[in-house]
């Protein structure tokens, strides 16, 4: 299964980590359902940037809701079978 996990430390919470698990959640609803988990995490140590995304092993920075269909569709979707 893949793993996306949003960092809901405080300086990304700030930045709006809730919208972009719920956009990310949405997505998986409405494209695939069951074939990602989301999780929240603690602080990953890139807080300049924004919210901090990390999908299978690579890091995404300063992510903001309206990045999550691309994110998806380019990390995400190619992976599920
Ligand atoms: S608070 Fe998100 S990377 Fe530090």
């Amino acid at each position: 299964m893949i793993e996306v996990e949003v960092c809901v430390g405080s300086s990304c919470f700030l930045r709006g980590s809730e919208d972009v698990v719920r956009a990310f959640q949405a997505l998986i609803e409405e494209k695939c359902p069951g074939c990602v988990v989301v999780k929240g995490s603690f602080c990953m140590g890139r807080c300049t940037g924004g919210v901090t995304v990390k999908i299978r092993d690579e890091y995404f920075s300063g992510v903001r809701q309206a990045d999550v269909p691309r994110l998806f569709d380019k990390y995400i979707l190619p992976h599920v079978r």
